[in-house]
């Protein structure tokens, strides 16, 4: 594979070979060296047009774990605050001798644009509403360490449907790896385009959480959001929050998940969000290994 820009052009057998070499480089992380040398020579540059904490600090880490040189683009601190367009930011770090760009861009398909422009490897790291494969990646690595498979697994994912690439990128990374997705949202936030094979969608939090063995919050984007989407912050908490009530409609042994960063106290309840049914900061920690995994095989080419 040469790209990840979304899971169309992946099989579900390439996919799994990601999350075991994931498997793989979190032992490596847990060595008191947490280094290999395996991505020696290549040079990866992190290109965000917009923010991001988990995102590109752990694609960095990732990318220094295995020895590679990285370097990072900021567009606040960039020559595009000046006006410069992307395809001339890409053509001109691409004289840099760039094995692989990681792109966050806030317009859709800005992934795909980079790879037509350039000839190195491309990672979307999230592109407008499109997708954001690696998170999606993390998302099931998460599941399969608390459930050993995903087949079968009952995923609710609750919010801002409309506006997430993460609700989109796990609604086609889910059903490939045999778990079904229920998506739900008040009516103007559930694109039902997205209904397909193993997802399902609903504007009842209750239909949505009842039985699931795990239950996502997304973040409301109330930057991406005209006016108009929801009546008020207080009527969108009150039917649709992800708290210690609503949780327990799930399966006794459900976990709560958040791709972050969260609106504590608005899409979920900050006390669930740090209680032990709560795996956040384990989706966090297993960013590293999994792009590890995706830099490893994009990269050295085993997969
Ligand atoms: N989940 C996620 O993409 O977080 P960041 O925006 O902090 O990268």
């Amino acid at each position: 594979m040469k790209h990840l820009l979304d899971f169309q052009a992946w099989s579900k057998g390439s996919l799994e070979n990601i999350l075991e070499t994931a498997k793989v480089m979190a032992d490596v992380l847990e060595r008191p060296v947490k280094k290999v040398p395996a991505l020696q020579g290549y040079t990866i540059c992190t290109a965000f047009f917009e923010n991001s904490t988990r995102t590109r600090l752990s694609f960095e880490l990732a990318a220094r774990r295995m020895s590679a040189d990285v370097i990072t683009f900021n567009s606040a601190t960039s020559s595009t605050a000046k006006g410069e367009s992307l395809q001339d930011t890409i053509a001109t770090l691409e004289q840099m001798k760039i094995d692989c760009f990681i792109v966050r861009h806030e317009a859709s398909g800005a992934a795909h644009s980079v790879n037509k422009f350039s000839k190195a490897k491309i990672i979307n790291a999230g592109d407008g509403r499109r997708a954001h494969p690696t998170q999606a990646l993390l998302d099931a690595y998460t599941l399969l360490q608390r459930f050993g498979s995903l087949e079968g697994l009952e995923v609710a994912i609750v919010g801002d449907v409309r506006h997430s690439r993460v609700a989109r990128s796990n609604a086609e990374l889910l059903p490939k790896l045999g778990a079904k997705v229920r998506l739900c949202a008040p009516a103007t936030l559930l694109p039902k385009e997205l209904e397909g094979d193993g997802v399902s969608t609903t504007t009842s939090l209750e239909e949505a959480v009842s039985g699931a063995d795990a239950v996502m919050a997304l973040r409301l984007q109330l930057e991406r959001m005209n006016t108009g989407y929801i009546p008020s912050l207080e009527e969108y908490r009150s039917l649709y929050q992800i708290n210690a009530k609503t949780i327990q409609l799930a399966k006794e042994t459900a976990i709560v998940m958040h791709p972050g960063p969260m609106n504590r106290d608005l899409e979920i309840e900050g006390e669930l969000a740090d209680s032990s049914k709560s795996v956040i900061l384990e989706q966090v920690k297993n960013g590293v290994p999994v792009r590890m995994a995706v830099l490893y095989h994009l990269l050295v080419g085993k997969g």
